[in-house]
């Protein structure tokens, strides 16, 4: 008895260390230890057993199961690690090999114009304000001293949207950040010292116009701040902007429904590409007092300037880019060459 079981212990063992894989070694585990193997019928055959040797046979069994049991767990612990080890040759990286790296990002040239804009404002004490793109009509045009019919609401080509606010004004699409003098002005008192630049809309689109675009809206307001307050801030910060003392500026008279008397301020570049040409940069001027008194002020007492420029054609001149379009096509080889 004890022999032929040290034999199926042998013949146990073999068949395991031969098994090459998990499933051959699970058809071996079913052939000695599963329900119908080797050792479901040695213990069967318990009953033909006396009963005085019965206890002795069956612990003699029991622990001839328990060897062989032991040796299938040996052998399925060296079967996963040299499944293992398999996988891990053959699914190997190769840490020698270079890295692909990671492209550094850089800033929107609108961006770094925008941040430059605020960094020289907010050096010369004007707040940064920011309002929404979604605008109704009182604070885009009819506040502006353009109300309903005024030819100077077709100087610029809106995008009116077909719903109205709680107040049963018309909305629409900023047309430029003038608006935001209203916005701030109504709820804040002077002195008003702010700039506000932002996204604005116009049904307009090609090499110099796009239908979404930036504007950087000025509005300084107190008792005795002057047109020659805006030629000094202004001329200031175009140097500031553009890092060239020799820029040379004027102010044009021109017209816009806010402001009286109101400017077009054009700038000329002593060198580069657009060396001696008068270029425009920026609608300007004094407040008009139907405006001041729409904030809510009393334009007996109060007055300042306004001025509302393009961060796009401060970008393009600053860069010298001659098609707006590029800002926004996201080609890589464009904005890669704007890193300062
Ligand atoms: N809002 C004007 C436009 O988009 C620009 C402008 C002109 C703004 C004169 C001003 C200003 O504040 O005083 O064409």
């Amino acid at each position: 008895m004890n022999l032929s079981l040290d034999n199926i212990i042998k013949q146990a063992e073999d068949a395991f260390e031969s098994a090459k894989d998990s499933s051959s070694l699970d058809k071996a585990k079913a052939h000695f230890l599963g329900k119908n193997g080797v050792f479901a019928s040695l213990f069967k055959e318990i009953s033909t057993v006396s009963s005085e040797n019965r206890k002795n046979y069956g612990a003699i069994i029991n622990s001839a199961k328990k060897k062989v049991e032991f040796l299938l767990s040996q052998c399925r612990d060296r079967l996963l690690n040299k499944e293992l080890e398999l996988r891990l040759s053959s699914e190997a990286i190769d840490v020698t090999l270079p890295g692909r790296g990671f492209g550094t990002g850089s800033i929107h040239p609108i961006m770094r114009s925008w941040e430059r804009v605020e960094r020289i404002f907010h050096s010369i004490g004007f707040d940064i304000v920011d309002g929404p793109e979604i605008e109704n009509d009182w604070n885009n045009f009819t506040a502006l001293n353009s109300p309903l019919g005024h030819p100077a609401r077709s100087m610029q080509d809106t995008f009116y949207i077909d719903l109205k606010d709680k107040n049963n004004l018309q909305l629409l699409l900023r047309t430029h950040t003038s608006p935001m003098q209203v916005r701030h002005s109504s709820i804040n008192k002077p002195p008003i010292k702010i700039i506000s630049p932002g996204k604005t809309y116009r049904v307009d689109s090609d090499s110099t116009h796009s239908p979404m675009f930036h504007q950087v809206e000025g509005l300084w307001i107190d008792k005795n701040i002057s047109f020659s307050d805006l030629k000094g801030v202004y001329t200031s910060f175009l140097k500031c902007f553009f890092e060239d003392d020799d820029l040379k500026i004027r102010f044009r008279p021109s017209f816009f429904p806010f402001t009286e008397p109101s400017a077009e301020i054009d700038m000329m570049f002593n060198t580069g590409a657009n060396r001696g040409k008068w270029l425009e940069i920026s609608g300007s001027g004094q407040v008009h007092p139907n405006v001041i008194r729409n904030f809510g002020l009393d334009p007996e007492y109060y007055m300042g300037f306004a001025f509302g420029s393009g961060l796009e054609r401060l970008t393009m001149l600053r860069y010298g880019i001659s098609d707006l379009r590029c800002f926004y096509e996201n080609d890589l080889r464009f904005l890669r060459q704007i890193r300062y």
